[in-house]
């Protein structure tokens, strides 16, 4: 049974003195919120994807720094400093792949140190960061998916576009990236239908991206994750939007392990491929997506379907979260300051990048 919420949908929220997580690991069948008053219980949550999806990651990070904040106990600026960069190293150990939360612990410690006075005012300063990067990437998002409107082919009037994994609403503070364009092309009459990849194992696409579409209304088509080349043959996909989780600087991007596989059949097939992400997202300390690390998980996501063991003893398991899509594979990168080529991120982002706060 699939459980309606009222929409929008806002998974991160700050409320008096605590954060409010949508659970996502219990989505579509309960809709559920997770209080959470502790910056542990905040890593904990991003760790066991509670919370998920780059920059929704990011901003659940900047109020886990919040929280930690709150719990140092000293009136010191040096001590609390030192502190709050604990905190900021317990959260970064979360989840390797996504920049967005080094990004936001790296933030809102430059914050802190930018910030005098004493130590409530620095906790005060803190909040309303986390906050601002809430609100921003909110809006982030709205123009990623006012630029994406400009990538859509004129033909045919209503598309069907292909993604992967979940990048909507849920996985950023309330609008989506990849999803941010779908409602975008939604909103203005251009789109026919999502076809929605299952996305094995952690199926975000079947749980999350399928319960959005849902909410809306928007029709949308689930298939597995093999079916995707298939569809394309079929003539049954005119573009394929995904999310990404890190950008190198060269367009090489690290999105769900699988993403990879639908550029390839994407190119096969002659059909644009877009990758719509922040700035957060790009990496500019990377030259191109060989280091990029790639999370590995649990083998029990492979191994088992619910708590069904799916294969025989014996058998050797790999279980990388992310796959790194090649910039030549991709058409564009739907960005909230416009569409760029791969080759033109360097040059074209370098000026915004020096008016990141
Ligand atoms: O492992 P997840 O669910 O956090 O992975 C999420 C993705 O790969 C998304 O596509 C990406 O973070 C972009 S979200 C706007």
């Amino acid at each position: 049974m699939t459980v309606a919420a009222n929409y929008p949908v806002y998974p991160v929220i700050w409320r008096d003195d605590h954060v409010q997580l949508i659970d996502q690991t219990r989505l579509p069948q309960q809709f559920s919120v997770v209080e959470i008053r502790r910056s542990e219980d905040m890593a904990v949550a991003i760790q066991t994807m509670i919370v998920r999806g780059a920059p929704a990651i990011g901003v659940a990070a900047a109020y886990g720094m919040v929280l930690g904040s709150r719990e140092i106990q000293t009136d010191q600026r040096e001590q609390f400093l030192a502190d709050l960069e604990v905190v900021g190293d317990r959260l970064k150990a979360t989840r390797p792949t996504a920049v967005n939360l080094f990004w936001a612990v790296t933030r809102m410690l430059r914050v802190a140190h930018q910030t005098w006075g004493p130590i409530s005012q620095l906790q005060e300063q803190l909040l309303a960061t986390a906050q601002e990067i809430a609100t921003e990437d909110l809006q982030t998002c709205q123009a990623i998916g006012e630029h994406g409107l400009n990538v859509l082919p004129p033909d045919p009037e209503k598309l069907c576009i292909l993604t992967h994994c979940n990048a909507g609403a849920l996985a950023t503070a309330g609008y989506g990236t990849a999803l941010g364009v779908v409602r975008s092309a939604w909103s203005a009459g251009r789109l026919a239908r999502v076809y929605a990849d299952e996305t094995r194992p952690r199926l975000q696409g079947a749980k999350l991206t399928c319960w959005e579409c849902v909410q809306e209304n928007i029709p949308v088509t689930l298939i597995t994750d093999g079916m995707a080349a298939h569809c394309m043959q079929q003539d049954l996909i005119d573009l394929v939007v995904v999310g990404a989780d890190r950008i190198a600087v060269n367009g090489d991007a690290a999105n769900k392990i699988g993403t990879y596989s639908v550029a390839l059949s994407a190119k096969a097939h002659q059909l644009p491929f877009y990758v719509a992400a922040p700035l957060s997202t790009i990496d500019f300390d990377l030259a191109n997506g060989q280091s990029i690390p790639i999370e590995e998980r649990h083998p029990a996501e492979i191994y088992q379907i619910g708590s069904t063991d799916i294969c025989p003893s014996g058998v050797e398991f790999y279980n990388p979260a992310f796959d790194v899509t090649p910039a030549a594979l991709i058409t564009g990168i739907i960005t909230e300051h416009g569409v760029f080529k791969p080759e033109e991120l360097q040059d074209k982002l370098s000026h915004y990048r020096s008016l990141d706060p």
